[in-house]
């Protein structure tokens, strides 16, 4: 069924998201399934998600009043976080809220074994940066339970117990690697994925980018192999799109700094960022009011849809005007930095909160 492999070590980027979908045994983010799910978040509603696994199960469990869970994951290696993972926690919030219980764990171990970092490194960067960072962007403190991998029995167990279920030759067609840290890492995270189903079986959302769908896959793989002996429910995936690097590109990465934000970050150098970006404008004046502008190609029209507008209406009315022209490419580019510019302070102001409350927090 997959055809193409997925290195979520290397930079998988997405060129067409539909021809992902098809590769990938995915299923499309339909408008008969936003329907299904209360008062669905912005991304859903602007098919930023554009995939999902099996998130009927789920759909099911709310509608019926049933447990299910929400999870990710983070790797502590720098102290920064990326756009992408903003939506992956704005994914996570949404399902706190429909009631999930929610799993935010510290791939510590993954660290070590792709990146060399020592578990005590990454033990102190979670504490002091990572886990603030999330319940800045909003998770529930009170609703989260915590923990690291290193120090989670039961998610290793599952990690050794499932590498019985799969080849090498398998995890090859899938990952396109078999590098001994990357089998463990993968190994270890289908032990996440499905660990909070050890106290009760039932269904389980985790939101991701693109690049971790071999994982799901491989959840999902591991659950039917392991019937007899577990009898787990098929863990869900939901996919969300990247955000496009802003000198147009198809995913922002670090690789290339003049293209990238990330959270935090210097106010000036990120507008400063958003100016030289990509856009949407036309060459001359005269063009731009007559032929009006491009939004969709427009990365800072982009990071306003993205991330940084709650209202639909508000995001629609600046669409609207910039498509009339009567909205310049740098009036786009204007907003998109006072835009960031509120989050950013607001971020930084919940982030020393949240370092406050680290000490209180349960971990498992
Ligand atoms: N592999 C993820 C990353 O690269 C971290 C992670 C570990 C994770 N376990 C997880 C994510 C379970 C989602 C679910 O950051």
């Amino acid at each position: 069924m997959v055809k193409v492999t997925i290195d979520p070590w290397g930079s998988f980027l997405v060129k067409d998201y539909e021809k992902l979908i098809g590769n990938y045994g995915l299923e499309a983010f339909t408008d008969s399934l936003i329907k299904k799910l209360p008062n669905p978040n912005k991304l859903m509603r602007r098919k930023i998600i554009f995939a999902h696994t099996d998130l009927i199960k789920v759909v099911n469990a709310i509608k019926n009043k049933k447990d299910f869970y929400a999870l990710t994951g983070i790797m502590p290696s720098l102290e920064q976080i990326h756009l992408g993972t903003k939506l992956v926690i704005e994914n996570i919030k949404y399902f706190q809220n429909q009631g999930a219980k929610t799993y935010v764990l510290v791939a510590d171990l993954e660290a070590a074994a792709t990146r060399g970092l020592s578990l005590e490194e990454g033990r102190k960067r979670a504490l002091s940066f990572h886990i603030p960072a999330y319940i800045a962007l909003g998770l529930n403190p009170k609703k989260t339970s915590f923990y690291f991998q290193s120090t989670n029995e039961n998610v290793k167990n599952l990690g050794y117990i499932f590498s019985k279920k799969i080849t090498l030759n398998e995890f090859r067609a899938i990952y396109g690697t078999t590098e001994p840290g990357r089998i463990m890492s993968s190994l270890l995270q289908a032990g996440d994925i499905l660990f909070p189903q050890l106290e009760k079986r039932m269904p389980g959302v985790i939101p991701v980018g693109p690049d971790q769908s071999p994982h799901i896959l491989l959840s999902r793989d591991i659950v039917n192999r392991t019937r007899s002996s577990f009898n787990f429910v098929l863990p869900s995936g939901l996919y969300n799109k990247y955000t496009p690097s802003l000198d147009g590109g198809l995913k922002m990465s670090k690789s290339k700094p003049e293209s990238c934000i990330t959270i935090p970050e210097d106010i000036e150098k990120a507008c400063k960022k958003i100016r030289r970006g990509f856009s949407g404008g036309r060459n001359t004046l005269e063009e731009h009011k007559r032929l009006g502008g491009m939004p969709e190609k427009d990365m800072a029209f982009e990071l306003l849809k993205q991330h940084f507008i709650e209202d639909d209406k508000k995001l629609q009315k600046i669409h609207n005007e910039y498509k009339a022209g009567k909205l310049m490419s740098g009036d786009i580019k204007d907003i998109a930095c006072k835009e960031l510019t509120k989050f950013m302070k607001d971020f930084n102001k919940k982030l020393e909160k949240a370092k406050n409350i680290v000490p209180s927090l349960k971990f498992i």
